[in-house]
């Protein structure tokens, strides 16, 4: 079976742009062979403000959304994290999402789709430190929409036809992404 991955909405805003990038990342990386991807949106899983007794890292969690939420990522090999930039950081609503699990993250592939002034290169950076003590692989190359591009696409509703030099990161992005879902997939089917 190929490696599954997610794809992450980082933002629950009722007039979020995140759909946009999230809806062409899913167009690209569908097209490959050898992974498999769905579109994991956060309004889907509305969690509270982290409130269990202690990190799901020591312990069952008791919240029910946070339970359906953890059963969906275990089913996973790998993240594409869409995420905005919300004051040079990563939104409240992903990283809560992120504090709601851990065993499920770990040692698994993420990779990330960051759009804004600086292509969220901000926010990708500090998710990188998260991802790290989830244990999980962060790999190297991102998709950042930024600058022009992104303001083209979020106020001038240029479609990412103008911007090739995006898909052509996106397609490094998810070749990394391949290799290392498929090599952590079978190193961990093999701990098991
Ligand atoms: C609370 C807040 C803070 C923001 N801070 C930043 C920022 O630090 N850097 C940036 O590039 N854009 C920032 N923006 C603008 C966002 O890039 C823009 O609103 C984008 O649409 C947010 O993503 P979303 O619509 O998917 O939620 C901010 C927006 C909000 C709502």
């Amino acid at each position: 079976m190929n490696p599954q991955i997610g794809i992450v909405i980082g933002s629950t805003r009722p007039s979020r742009f995140g759909d946009k990038p999230a809806a062409w990342i899913h167009g690209i990386a569908g097209k490959r062979p050898d992974l498999d991807f769905e579109l994991i949106d956060l309004r889907d899983y509305p969690l509270p403000l982290f409130d269990e007794h202690g990190s799901p890292a020591w312990g069952p969690i008791k919240n029910d959304v946070a339970q359906r939420w953890a059963a969906k990522l275990a089913g996973l090999d790998g993240f594409i994290l869409v995420t905005p930039e919300y004051n040079h950081g990563v939104s409240a609503v992903l990283k809560n999402a992120l504090d709601y699990a851990y065993k499920e993250f770990v040692r698994k592939p993420v990779a990330f789709v960051g759009y804004g002034g600086v292509g969220a290169a901000r926010a990708v950076e500090q998710l990188r430190l998260v991802a790290a003590e989830l244990q999980m692989v962060s790999v190297r190359n991102a998709v950042h929409i930024g600058g022009n591009d992104f303001l083209g696409l979020w106020r001038h509703d240029k479609s990412f036809d103008y911007f090739p030099h995006l898909a052509e990161a996106a397609a490094g992005m998810l070749e990394e992404l391949a290799w290392w879902a498929r090599v952590l997939k079978n190193a961990r089917e093999k701990a098991a």
